[in-house]
């Protein structure tokens, strides 16, 4: 079968890593890629958010399955669009994919139906917001409605910064329309983790859990970024706490998606916090986690065309979806400057031998091959996966890929996994 994957960084190429195991794929396209994914792939010179170019590029070729690895395209009704033109496509319809897409929607449907959450109140008018911090506790988080590459959470310790802060979401709309409504929330405590999951508007099969590091420099210093670096298993998910998610968190999130006339099909991501009190829902994503998918994909044991073509069909009951007991670790290889202000097209060396060595997987996120050489062309630049028989040797096998590779200015984080 044909297979086109949209969407262009990390999570693309594990996702385009995956798909070619498999012995169903004949020819993978990834619409528009990047360097890397190149090596396996076809790339596709189309954004992610052409649907009209997509569409017609996915009919005239022939493709049997789509895959949408990113949020943006979800958010706009991508999967609609796909299949109103009778198209086969893995990922939720905009009007599911909206856990994502908005979080006072996604805030609003979970006290609807009891998932634990942070506590929280939404706001359309900058003066009632700032009457509410005023009267409430610090920390206090703020949070933009709708899609701002992740960078739309603010965490206030001060009223002067919670001030600064609902200025910049709502007035001087540094975000865009999505600070138009501003959640504003109790501020949690915990270790974070991320648990994806395959869905097929019914039943949900968690994935098994990742952590990621989402600030730029080492002990969590400095700015947010995409992420930094992920390993999986999580040290702090258990057995137990997997199965009280499972009663409290991913079967009513999928349930009460269905209830509103919502049906989830594709990937939820639950951002968890276990906090003093228990785990709570710091956020949903309607895709695959970057670069979470680097740690995951690589533990999963089954074809994921089946899985991708369960979740559409609705009978991911009838899968046994099973996980190497090993563990992983990605660390991201920044561009210096990232997340702010970087230069790009600095070359790349070294790549060979880091994919010549066992147990390494070298995702690229912003790549690009200039004159048959691969060269940076992103803020993260590649994910060097790891391998283990546990954490701590995966933790050990990734950094000794990191040595491998090299660029001007390469940046990384040195304590990924870390205890
Ligand atoms: P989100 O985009 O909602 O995942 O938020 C981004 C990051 O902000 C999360 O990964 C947390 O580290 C932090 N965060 C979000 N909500 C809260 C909260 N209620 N309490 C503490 N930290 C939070
Ligand atoms: N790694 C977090 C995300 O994909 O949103």
């Amino acid at each position: 079968m044909k297979v086109l994957v949209v969407g262009s960084g990390g999570r693309e190429h594990a996702i385009v890593w995956k798909l070619s195991k498999s012995p169903k794929v004949d020819k993978i396209y990834c619409a528009p890629g990047n360097g890397g994914i190149g090596t396996l792939a076809e790339l596709v010179p189309i954004g992610a958010m052409e649907f009209d170019k997509l569409v017609d590029f996915a009919k005239k070729e022939g493709i049997d399955l789509t895959v949408i690895g990113m949020d943006d395209p979800l958010v706009g009704g991508i999967v609609d669009r796909f299949e109103a033109e009778g198209l086969r496509v893995f990922g939720p319809r905009a009007n599911a994919a909206v856990i994502e897409g908005s979080k006072a929607f996604s805030k609003e449907l979970m006290k609807k139906y009891n998932i634990p959450t942070a506590a929280y109140e939404t706001f359309n008018d900058y003066d009632k917001a700032l009457e509410y911090v005023k009267k409430g506790e610090f920390p206090v988080v703020l949070k933009a409605d709708g899609l701002a590459l992740g960078k739309g959470v603010l965490i206030c310790n001060t009223l002067e910064e919670a001030e600064e802060g609902l200025k910049t979401l709502m007035i001087d709309k540094k975000f865009g329309e999505s600070g138009n409504t501003v959640v504003i929330e109790e501020f949690l405590t915990g270790q974070e983790m991320s648990v994806l999951s395959f869905c097929d508007g019914k039943t949900v099969v968690p994935m098994v859990s990742a952590q990621d590091h989402k600030r730029a420099y080492d002990g969590d210093k400095g700015l947010n970024t995409g992420g930094m670096g992920t390993f999986s298993p999580s040290r702090v998910y258990t057995p137990k706490l997997a199965e009280e998610c499972m009663k409290s968190i991913y079967q009513p999130t999928v349930d009460a998606l269905n209830k509103e006339g919502r049906t989830f099909k594709g990937v939820i991501f639950f951002g968890l916090m276990l906090t003093p009190k228990g785990m709570r829902v710091i956020e949903y994503n309607a895709r695959f986690g970057d670069p979470e998918t680097q740690v995951v994909l690589p533990r999963l044991k089954n074809d994921i065309v089946e899985i991708f073509e369960a979740c559409i069909d609705g009978t991911l009951d009838k899968i046994n979806v099973e996980w190497y007991d090993n563990g992983t670790a990605c660390v991201v290889l920044a561009s210096g400057g990232y997340p702010e202000s970087y230069k790009k097209g600095y070359e790349i060396t070294g790549l060979e031998q880091a994919e010549k060595a066992e147990n390494i997987i070298v995702f690229h996120a912003g790549t690009a091959l200039k004159e048959g050489k691969f060269v940076t062309n992103g803020g993260r630049v590649l994910g060097v996966t790891g391998i283990g028989k546990d954490l701590d040797d995966a933790i050990d096998i990734a950094y000794k890929g990191v040595e491998l590779v090299d660029f001007k200015d390469k940046h990384f984080r040195k304590d990924i996994g870390i205890k």
